[in-house]
C-alpha cells in the first residue's frame, strides 16, 4: 500500500490499480476522434462574431475556392424542404436552440457554417476565408447588464421548488445574532483536455456516432429524435473520454450536423471542435449570485436562514441549477426560507459542470456559516457540530448516515487545527500571512436505473456489459471489482465494456450515479448466476471461490457458461423509470426524499499564505476527510477526492471566464489566459476515508463520491483569506488586487 493506494479500513475495498490504467498510458486507449474511418470528409465550425441579431450575408466565393473543399453547410442550405433534416431539440438535448436554423444569432458564437473538405487543414482554411456580415444588435451580457430578463425559477422549473419552513422572517426579527452578506461565483468552463468531438458513418441507413458522451443512450434517442430516425438506426460509441465534467453529458447541437452532412456527402465526416468554439458551443457553470441570512442564539443555535439567489441563463433556456433544495437539509435550522431566480441574457445555455448546484450554493452557505461563527465568537467546527442534524429539517426524513462531524474531527486531527490562533492576522510567519479555514463537502447520493449483461464461465472468465461511461474517473474497475468479489473470482478474470449504446442500458455518467447504480445492477445480475449455480436464494458475495469448486459447480449444474441480463430500479424512482431506462432518459433519484435523507459528506481544512507585501495568494497544504458509504476502491475515491479538492482550490482562486459586457463575448477562452492550476500551485493534498456503513441507500451500500471534494473548498479557502487578513472577500475568484488594502 502507499499514499496514492491506501490501506483499506472497514467497509472498503482493494486499491486495485485500473483494469484500463495500461491502455490509458500506452496510447492503445481510443477516444472518439482516433476511431479510423474511411475516407472521411473533415468538418470544421464557423462561429458567430456576435452576440445577438441577424446574419446579413454569407459570401461563400473564396471559401469554396481553397482547394479540397467539398461544400458549405449555412442556414441557407441546411435544411432542404423534403429531405433528411436537424427537427431540434430532442432528447436530453443541452439547449433547445437548432443551429442554422434561420438568420438569427443568439449568442457569441453561435454556430452560423460548417465547412467541409478533404482536410481538416482545408476545411479551417475555408472557414477562415467565409465572409459571414452581421445585422449586429446590442447584446445583453451580464445578470446586471441593461435587457436582461429575470423569472421566478419554481415558475419557468416546475422540478425546483423554493423551500419554506417555519417562519423565516419573523425568526430573523427575533434572532440575537444575525449575520446579512452577499456572495457570487463566476463563469467558469469545463475546459476538458480532450475537445469536443463527433465522428458521424452511415452505413446504408444506420448512423454510427463516435463522439465522447456522458451518456451514449439518451444521445442514441435524442439523435434520432432529432433526425427522425428510429433509435435502432443509430448506435453511439464512446468507450474512453479525456474529461467531461457535466460537459459532454447532453445532445449537443453538432452531431446532428454533422450526420447530416455525413448523409449527404455519403462519406464518414469527422469533426473536431476548437478549443475556443468550445467555450460556446458546449455548456459552462452560469454565473450565480446569492444573499444569505442567518439568524442564530447567543449560544450558537441556528434559528433562521434565507437564501435568495440568482442564476444566469440563455434567452432560449431556462436552465438552473437551484442548490437551495440541498443547502437547506444541511443544519438543523427550524425556519428556512429560499428563492432562486433565472436571469436570462443573450448568452449560450449553461449547463452540468461538477456538482453544479453544490460548488455555488454551498460555497455561499458555508461562507455565511464562517461569518456567523466568527460574529458568536465560537470555533467554526464546534458552531458546525451544535447545529448538525441527522434528519432533514425541511422534510423530517433522517439521514440514512451522516457522518459529517467524524469528518470534521478526523480532518481536523491530521491538519493540527487545535493549534489554530482565533484571531485574524495572529498566524503570521515572517513575510507570510497565514489563514486556517474549514467547511463542509456535500453531495446527495443519487441513482438512476441500470442494467448490465454479466457472463461467467466454468474457468471463471468474467464479462459485465453496461452502457455506462469511463470518464477518467475508474468505472470499468469498480465494476470489474463488484462483480469479482461477488462471483468470487480475481479481478484479473474480469472484463468490462461500458460506453456503446448496442450494450444494456446504463445511466447517464452524471450525478456522481455511476458506481452506485452499475454495483447494485452487477450485485443483481451476480445473484441470479449464483442462484443458477448454487441454488442460493439471497444474494452473497462469494469471496475467493476456487477454481475447482467452480468448475464443480458448472458440471453439478450441467452449464459451461451462464450469461444474465439484469434490471436495477433504486427504491423511490418515478413510475417508468424502467421504461425510460430503455428510451435514453435521465431517471435520477435520491438526495432528499420524501421518506430518507441520503446525502456523501466531507469537511475540508486548509492553510493559505498570503505574502505581505506582493499578497500573492498560496495554499501550501489541504486536508479533507470523506464518508460516502461503501468505497468500492481506495485508490480510485482518493484520485477523484484529490481531484476534487484541487478543482475546489482553481474554482477559488484561478477560474473564471470574463465576459466583455460591451458584445457579450468570452474573452480569455484560451487555455493560457483560462487559469487552471499547475504542479506549482498545489503542494500537500491529504485524503482521509472515514470509514461509514450505509445499508439504506442501495445494495451496493455507495454513495458516490465523484462530485464530493469540490465542493466547500472555495468557502474554506475564503475563510481562510479571512482569518489571515481579517478581510472577508465574497465574490469569487479570490485574487490578489481583492487584497491590495489589507
Ligand atoms: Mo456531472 S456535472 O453530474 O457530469
Amino acid at each position: 500500500m502507499t499514499v496514492a493506494a491506501p490501506e483499506p479500513k472497514e467497509n472498503m475495498g482493494q486499491p486495485a490499480p485500473r483494469l484500463d490504467g495500461r491502455a490509458k498510458v500506452t496510447g492503445e486507449a481510443r477516444y472518439a476522434s482516433d476511431f479510423m474511418v474511411a475516407n472521411p470528409a473533415f468538418a470544421y465550425l464557423v462561429t458567430s462574431s456576435i452576440a445577438r441579431g441577424r446574419i446579413a450575408g454569407i459570401d461563400q466565393s473564396e471559401a469554396l475556392a481553397v482547394p479540397g473543399v467539398l461544400s458549405v453547410m449555412t442556414h441557407e442550405n441546411a435544411e432542404v424542404p423534403g429531405e433528411f433534416t436537424f427537427f431540434g431539440a430532442g432528447g436530453e438535448s443541452s439547449t433547445a436552440l437548432k443551429p442554422m436554423s434561420s438568420d438569427r444569432v443568439w449568442h457569441d458564437g453561435d454556430i452560423v457554417a460548417m465547412v467541409l473538405a478533404e482536410s481538416y487543414e482545408a476545411a479551417r482554411e475555408a472557414a477562415y476565408k467565409l465572409k459571414v456580415t452581421y445585422k449586429a444588435e446590442s447584446p445583453t451580457a451580464l445578470m446586471h447588464s441593461p435587457g436582461s430578463e429575470m423569472r421566478p425559477g419554481a415558475a419557468v422549473n416546475p422540478r425546483h421548488q423554493d423551500v419554506k419552513i417555519g417562519d423565516a422572517e419573523k425568526a430573523m426579527a427575533q434572532a440575537e445574532v444575525a449575520i446579512d452578506a452577499e456572495y457570487s461565483t463566476p463563469t467558469q468552463h469545463h475546459n476538458a483536455i480532450e475537445l469536443f468531438t463527433t465522428t458521424c458513418v452511415w452505413n446504408g441507413n444506420e448512423l454510427t456516432v463516435y463522439e465522447p458522451s456522458q451518456f451514449v443512450i439518451g444521445m442514441k434517442f435524442g439523435l434520432a429524435r432529432q433526425l427522425k430516425i428510429e433509435p435502432n438506426q443509430v448506435r453511439v460509441i464512446s468507450p474512453y473520454i479525456g474529461g467531461a465534467f457535466g460537459s459532454k453529458g447532453g445532445v449537443t447541437q453538432r452531431t446532428s450536423l454533422v450526420a447530416i452532412a455525413a448523409k449527404r456527402l455519403n462519406r464518414p465526416v469527422k469533426l473536431v471542435v476548437t478549443r475556443d468554439q468550445g467555450f460556446t458551443t458546449a455548456t459552462y457553470r452560469a454565473e450565480t449570485k446569492h444573499h444569505i441570512r442567518l439568524g442564530a442564539t447567543r449560544e450558537g443555535k441556528l434559528t433562521a436562514y434565507t437564501h435568495e439567489a440568482w442564476e444566469l441563463t440563455s434567452r432560449a433556456d431556462d436552465y438552473m441549477v437551484a442548490g437551495t433544495e440541498n443547502s437547506a437539509a444541511m443544519y438543523a435550522i427550524p425556519n428556512i426560507a429560499t428563492k432562486v431566480y433565472v436571469v436570462k441574457a443573450d448568452r449560450n445555455t449553461p449547463g452540468f459542470m461538477r456538482s453544479p448546484p453544490e460548488v455555488p450554493y454551498m460555497y455561499a452557505l458555508e461562507t455565511a456559516m464562517d461569518e456567523m461563527a466568527v460574529k458568536l465568537r465560537m470555533d467554526p467546527v464546534e458552531f458546525r457540530r451544535l447545529n448538525d442534524t441527522q434528519v432533514n429539517p425541511v422534510t423530517g426524513a433522517p439521514y440514512t448516515s451522516r457522518s459529517l462531524m467524524q469528518c470534521y474531527d478526523e480532518a481536523a486531527r491530521a491538519f493540527g487545527w487545535a493549534k489554530r490562533q482565533t484571531e485574524p492576522g495572529a498566524m503570521r510567519d515572517g513575510d507570510w500571512l497565514i489563514g486556517w479555514g474549514c467547511a463542509t463537502a456535500t453531495y446527495p447520493t443519487q441513482l438512476n436505473p441500470a442494467a448490465v449483461r454479466i457472463r461467467l464461465t466454468d474457468q471463471g472468465q468474467i464479462r459485465v456489459q453496461v452502457a455506462a461511461h469511463e470518464v477518467g474517473t475508474g468505472a470499468y474497475t469498480v465494476i470489474g471489482q463488484q462483480a469479482a468479489e461477488w462471483l468470487g473470482q480475481p479481478l484479473d478474470k474480469v472484463h468490462v465494456d461500458l460506453g456503446d449504446s448496442d450494450l444494456p442500458p446504463g445511466p447517464v455518467a452524471g450525478g456522481s450515479v455511476t458506481t452506485a447504480s452499475v454495483c447494485s445492477a452487477v450485485i443483481q445480475g451476480c445473484a441470479v448466476i449464483q442462484n443458477k449455480l448454487f441454488q442460493r436464494s439471497g444474494p452473497t458475495a462469494m469471496q475467493n471461490l476456487t477454481g475447482g469448486q467452480l468448475a464443480e459447480a458448472f458440471s453439478r449444474a450441467g452449464l459451461s457458461v451462464i450469461e444474465e441480463y439484469a434490471e436495477w430500479v433504486p427504491e423511490g424512482s418515478r413510475p417508468g423509470a424502467l421504461k425510460g431506462l430503455h428510451s435514453g432518459q435521465v431517471g435520477i433519484t435520491g438526495g432528499p426524499l420524501k421518506d430518507k435523507t441520503m446525502f456523501a459528506f466531507g469537511a475540508e481544512f486548509l492553510e493559505v499564505r498570503i505574502h505581505a507585501r506582493t499578497r500573492e495568494i498560496r495554499v501550501p497544504r489541504i486536508v479533507g476527510a470523506f464518508a460516502a458509504g461503501r468505497i468500492m476502491n481506495t485508490r480510485t475515491a482518493r484520485s477523484q477526492l484529490m481531484g476534487g479538492m484541487i478543482w475546489g482550490i482553481s474554482s477559488a482562486l484561478h477560474e473564471a471566464t470574463e465576459v466583455d459586457e460591451r458584445t457579450a463575448r468570452y474573452v480569455n477562452d484560451n487555455l493560457a489566459d483560462y487559469l487552471v492550476p499547475v504542479n506549482a500551485d498545489i503542494a500537500e493534498v491529504e485524503v482521509i476515508l472515514v470509514p461509514e456503513t450505509d445499508t439504506k441507500v442501495n445494495p451496493a451500500g455507495v454513495k458516490g463520491l465523484g462530485e464530493l471534494g469540490n465542493v466547500g473548498t472555495a468557502a474554506a479557502i475564503s475563510n481562510a483569506v479571512y482569518h489571515a487578513t481579517g478581510r472577508r472577500i465574497r465574490d469569487l475568484p479570490i485574487r490578489l488586487e481583492n487584497l491590495l488594502q489589507v
